[in-house]
Order: structure tokens, then C-alpha cells, then sequence
């Protein structure tokens, strides 16, 4: 058991609550609220508890609650806005559905009393800015709770029962609009609960290598490399731990960037010599994808193709025992949907998905508790070069789903070249850590131009760079307009083949990030 469990009640932002507990230095781990209890019964208890937001109301018959043990554990529990709500229906206060009187967005609060939990941020009679996103509120509190904070709407913004170091937050602690939430955070963890802020990037690694070893013993893996940060990162991390028992297989597609193929070869190979196996694979890839347009059976394609060159290339090997993947922790909690109803596919994404079941092995996933910015901080203590674990996320099915419409040989040379130098600039312009992503794209339109004397009918290039935190939201990139000229003026002069640019100012949602 983690020492500090996040109960999810399905809020959009649990997973920042357990990135700033880990930020204060302490581990944490998130479980939705109706495997919770067999969790708490699995083994020894967690040394604090949190329980999420929701989009439920507690009034609603049969929405979700705690398990009843949480609060008989003797630990600290902190409650935030439908936890709160719950934590208080549940130890005998009272929340009413408000309609006429919500609070979202930003709001006041004011400190009303001292508390550990406010230690070194809030002194009594303070008012800060917090953020708010709730309906219902709580009316009256259990016996021994009093509160802290007051807002104009919420007179119990937050809650205290000293005794039992049990607190509720109406508001969100975990959100940046709410400035000095995380150090609320830590105090929860570290003075309420007394853990020991003793959990970084050293000693992640050291665990995991101890794992692996554990896990592997003398067997043999093969991890899929594909240039990207997660599984080279992995791939390092299980080479320290197991030397040449490991082998990287490295499927060329075809559909890479400029340079990239030799950049991941020369990086394992030369750098690190961990043992590779270079698998090309471009002509297999191009004649499956000839003349296919429509985007989800071009996924689909790649994802089986992909299988197929790894799987055979791991025969070659023999007798690897474990497969290993750059699994990250996002993808591994489960999301609860506390309102039912299963979501729908927008896109199929593809990695190295499928590989598991075809190819029956063990998995390895040593970064499967991390959080992407966690996975590059280990890449850095690992000593990965800084320009690469910062590189941009690149997706599986890579250059394909940037040239909407059937895929040629000509299409990729001239996708690549305008690429480059659009990156380029950004990285001239200082631009590239501040931006999510950013990637030329093809469009199948050509349109007509005028160059030098001549009449030229070539292609549309539409330019894309998107900020975002996870990439499930973003927001393009505002650009100066001297720099996207810039940009058109070169990419025009030196690529051959296009003589128009655009760029593209949508936001996900309802956008995507890529094209296809
Ligand atoms: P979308 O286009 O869905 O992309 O807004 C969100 C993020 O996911 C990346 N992406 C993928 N990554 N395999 C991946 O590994 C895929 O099939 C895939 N499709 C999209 C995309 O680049 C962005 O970072």
C-alpha cells in the first residue's frame, strides 16, 4: 500500500491531486472508489487518505460514498469537494443541492481559524483565491468538525476535525487557480500525517532496478524501441538493471521524422551498447498503406504491420520470456466513471498495443507508476541527453496520420523537409520547451501559386503547435505573425512541392491535436 491513497470519485483533476502529493516528495497512488475497499483490505494501511472530487451530487440516491472503514483506520483524511461532501454526509452533517447558489471558477476565501493544515500559508483572517467548482454545499457539519475557511457561498469552505485529522476542502487544492493549494497539499501529507517527504528520482530508480532483477531474474526481454521518451527510457532503466539480457527491437516504418531512425540506432547502439535489433521495415509498410485514406483503417493497418515485423524479428531472438513497454501510470489507473457510460473511441491509438496477447509473455513495465514528467526527470537522472528525453511526443503511427488521405513515398519526402524546418525556427525562436507539440502536416489539396514567372499548382502545408499538460486538452500556440511568415517564406522556398501555408488555430476541443 502506498502511504497516500487517492480515492477517485471521477474528477477530472484526481490525477493532479496524486501529482502534487509526489511533487511534496511523498509516493501516492490513485483507486476508484468502488475497488477502494478491497484495496484497504489488501494489505497493511495507507498513512493518509484523500478522497477526490465528482461529478455526482451526494444527494442523489445510490451515488458513491467512502468505504465506512476509511475513517475508522486511525489515519488522516482530507476530503475535496465531493469528497468533502461525502466525508461530511457520511459522519453525520448535511449537504444540500444548490441550485440558484453554484460557485465555479475563482473565489475568495477567508481564513477563520488556525490549523496544521494551513501551517506556514494561511494565518488566521487571511483571504486568498481559490478555485471552485461545486453545486451542492455542506450545511451543517458532524459533531467535532468546525471550520477553517468561509467563502461568500460556501460557509464551510473548508472543514476541520483536529481530533481526528479529518479535513474538507469545498475547493480545489490540486489546480493551479488555486496558488497555494499544493502547499496545502503538503502539508496533508507531510505535518498532518507525518510522512517523510523521501521519494525522488533516485530512489525510484534504484527500486525499479531492484524489481526488474527480482522480476527477471536470469529470463531474457525485448523491449520495442521507438525513439520516443517513454521506451527509451525504459529500455535504459532495464539495461542497468539486467545488461544483455535485454534486446531492443527498433522497427523502422518509413514513417518517421528526418533522421530518425539513425538517431535511435546510433544512440543504443554507439551510446549505450545495449544490444539492437535495426528492423527494416518501410517497404513492408508503404505497399499495406498504398491508396488507403481513411484514417481509422490506416491505424489499424500500422498496428498490425508493427506486430507482425516485431513478432517475427522476436522469433529471431528466441527465447525471451518477458516483454517489456514503456507503460506510464495514466495509462494504467483505471478511470472511473461515476455517472456510468462508457466513452467512445475518437481515435485507436496504437504503440506497441496488441503485442501482449499475440506474442503470450510476461510484461515488464518499469514506468508504470510514473506520470510523463516523472518518466523524463528519471530519463535526465539516468543520464539520457537532455534534447532527447525533452523531445516533443511523437505519435505510433507517426507521419502517416499527418497526410490526411492516402500516403506516398513523395508525400513523406516532403512532409519531412517542411518538418524540419519549421522546427527549426521554433527551436531558433526559443520556443520548443514552451510549446506541448508541433508538427507540419500535408493536406491532399494542391492549390495555385505564383513563383518567379511561373504558375506552380503543389501542395497545402498546414503548421500546428499546441500547449497543453497531458495532451488530452490544448491550446494552439500564439504565434507572432512576423514568425509564422518567416516560416511560410522558407518552408515555400525550400521545400519543393508546396507553395502554400496555413496554420491551424484550433483548440482540442473540439479539435484534435493531430489531423487523422
Ligand atoms: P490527439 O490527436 O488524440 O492526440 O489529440 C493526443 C496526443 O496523443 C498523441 N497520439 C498518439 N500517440 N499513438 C501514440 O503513441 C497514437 O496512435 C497516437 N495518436 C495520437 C498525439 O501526438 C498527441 O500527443
Amino acid at each position: 500500500m502506498p502511504p497516500v491513497l487517492v480515492i477517485d470519485f471521477g474528477s477530472q483533476v484526481t490525477q493532479l491531486i496524486v501529482r502534487r502529493v509526489r511533487e511534496s516528495g511523498v509516493y501516492c497512488e490513485v483507486v476508484p472508489f468502488n475497488k477502494a475497499e478491497a484495496a484497504l483490505a489488501s494489505g497493511p494501511p495507507p498513512r493518509a487518505v484523500i478522497l477526490s472530487g465528482g461529478p455526482a451530487s451526494v444527494c442523489d440516491e445510490g451515488s458513491p460514498r467512502a468505504p465506512a472503514g476509511v475513517f475508522t483506520l486511525g489515519v488522516p483524511v482530507l476530503g475535496i469537494c465531493y469528497g468533502q461532501q461525502t466525508m461530511v454526509t457520511q459522519l453525520g452533517g448535511r449537504v444540500e443541492a444548490s441550485h440558484d447558489q453554484r460557485e465555479f471558477g475563482r473565489a475568495e476565501i477567508e481564513v477563520v481559524s488556525q490549523s496544521p493544515l494551513f501551517n506556514g500559508v494561511w494565518p488566521a483572517g487571511v483571504k486568498d483565491q481559490v478555485w471552485m467548482s461545486h453545486g451542492d454545499r455542506v450545511v451543517s457539519l458532524p459533531e467535532g468538525t468546525h471550520a477553517i475557511a468561509i467563502s461568500g457561498h460556501a460557509p464551510f469552505a473548508a472543514t476541520a476535525d483536529e481530533a481526528r485529522k479529518f479535513y474538507g476542502l469545498q475547493f480545489h487544492p490540486e489546480v493551479m487557480h488555486t496558488p497555494r493549494g499544493a502547499e496545502l497539499l503538503r502539508n496533508f501529507v507531510q505535518n498532518v500525517a507525518g510522512i517523510a517527504p523521501d521519494w525522488n528520482m533516485k530512489a525510484f530508480r534504484a527500486e525499479a532496478i531492484r524489481r526488474i532483477r527480482e522480476q527477471v531474474g536470469t529470463g531474457r526481454v525485448i523491449c520495442g524501441l521507438s525513439g520516443g521518451v517513454d521506451s527509451s527510457v525504459a529500455a535504459v532503466l532495464i539495461h542497468e538493471a539486467i545488461g544483455d539480457q535485454l534486446t531492443c527491437i527498433f522497427v523502422d516504418t518509413g514513417l518517421m521524422r528526418a533522421g530518425e531512425a539513425d538517431e535511435v540506432v546510433s544512440l543504443f547502439r554507439g551510446h549505450y551498447n545495449i544490444p539492437l535489433i535495426h528492423a527494416d521495415a518501410v517497404d513492408l509498410f508503404l505497399s499495406r498503406l498504398e491508396g488507403v485514406d481513411d484514417p481509422e483503417r490506416k491505424r489499424k493497418i500500422i498496428g498490425a504491420t508493427f506486430i507482425d515485423v516485431f513478432d517475427a524479428e522476436a522469433k529471431k531472438i528466441g527465447d525471451a520470456q518477458f516483454l517489456a513497454q514503456g507503460t506510464l501510470y495514466p495509462d494504467v489507473i483505471e478511470s472511473v466513471s461515476a455517472l456510468g457510460g462508457p466513452s467512445v473511441t475518437i481515435k485507436s491509438h496504437h504503440n506497441v498495443g496488441g503485442l501482449p496477447e499475440r506474442m503470450h509473455m510476461k510484461l515488464v513495465e518499469p514506468l508504470r507508476d510514473l506520470f510523463k514528467d516523472e518518466v523524463r526527470a528519471l530519463g535526465r537522472e539516468l543520464g539520457l541527453p537532455p534534447a532527447f528525453v525533452g523531445r516533443h511526443p511523437f505519435p505510433g503511427p507517426g507521419l502517416a496520420i499527418r497526410i490526411p488521405g492516402a500516403i506516398t513515398r513523395e508525400k513523406l519526402d516532403i512532409l519531412r523537409k517542411a518538418d524540419v524546418v519549421y522546427l527549426d525556427e521554433i527551436r531558433k525562436a526559443g520556443l520548443y520547451d514552451v510549446i506541448w507539440q508541433a508538427f507540419a502536416v500535408l493536406l491532399p489539396v494542391k492549390t495555385v501559386g505564383v513563383m518567379g514567372d511561373g504558375r506552380t499548382y503543389d501542395y497545402v502545408c498546414a503548421l500546428r503547435a499546441v500547449t497543453s499538460s497531458d495532451g488530452m486538452t490544448a491550446d494552439s500556440y500564439p504565434f507572432e505573425h512576423a514568425f509564422l511568415a518567416r516560416t511560410a517564406t522558407r518552408i515555400v522556398n525550400e521545400v519543393r512541392g508546396i507553395n502554400r501555408v496555413v496554420y491551424d488555430v484550433t483548440s482540442k476541443p473540439p479539435g484534435t491535436i493531430e489531423w487523422e
